[in-house]
């Protein structure tokens, strides 16, 4: 079996729960529902930074998006949690804000699929006893290489808003295709 493909069933790992016995006629839960409320919040959120981040983009340059990726994308992540009564956000196996940190119990799915295509990295779905754990990997696209690529091709403008704003920046040297992180949620399984 090729190392890729050893991964990707690694990451595939479904743990279900085992459910209390249900009275009839009651859903079908948790892991489940659980699982397309995390799915339906990472679209929102998905299109919203990415919306957000194609203006700014537009509108300042790529030294000026930077500003509006560090003091809206944090709010954005945790309007839509809010919204959806979970816990919610973007992490890294090499960061550029440290605040983005990964929980202990997604660690391992990050090394894993560190490097990889991103097409090779499947959708994690674990059970954290009161909670579920969904995984959605995020694919580095050709307008991420503005400010997560090379970083010998940045402007320098550019180049000089990272040094500052974030001095430990490791999310640099991504490629087209390549994983870039995921989006995470925590799902409490009782209402
Ligand atoms: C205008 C520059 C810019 C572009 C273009 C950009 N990002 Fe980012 N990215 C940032 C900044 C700035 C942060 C840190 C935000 C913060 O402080 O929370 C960040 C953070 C992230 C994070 C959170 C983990 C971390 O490293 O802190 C992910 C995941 C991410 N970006 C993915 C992407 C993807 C995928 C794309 C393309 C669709 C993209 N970015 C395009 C500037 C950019």
């Amino acid at each position: 079996m090729s190392k890729r493909l050893g991964a990707t069933v690694g990451l595939l790992v479904l743990v279900f729960a085992h459910e209390a016995p249900r009275a009839v006629g009651e859903e079908p839960r948790p892991i489940g529902t659980a699982e397309r409320r995390a799915e339906k919040a990472m679209d929102v959120l998905q299109q919203r930074l990415q919306a957000r981040l194609l203006a700014a983009l537009e509108e300042k340059g790529p030294a000026g998006a930077v500003k509006v990726c560090r003091e809206e994308a944090p709010d954005l992540a945790r309007a839509v949690a809010g919204e959806a009564g979970i816990q919610l956000g973007r992490t890294s196996h090499k960061l550029r804000n440290p605040a983005n940190a990964p929980r202990d119990w997604v660690v391992p799915y990050l090394e894993r699929a560190a490097g990889q295509p991103a097409s090779a990295v499947s959708k994690v779905v674990v059970d954290l006893g009161d909670r579920v754990g969904v995984l959605r990997p995020i694919a580095t696209a050709g307008t991420c290489l503005v400010c997560h690529g090379a970083p010998e091709s940045f402007d320098p403008g550019l180049r000089a808003t990272l040094a500052e704003l974030y001095p430990g920046d490791r999310a640099t040297g991504f490629r087209e295709g390549e994983f870039r992180g995921f989006f995470w949620a925590e799902i409490p399984k009782s209402e």
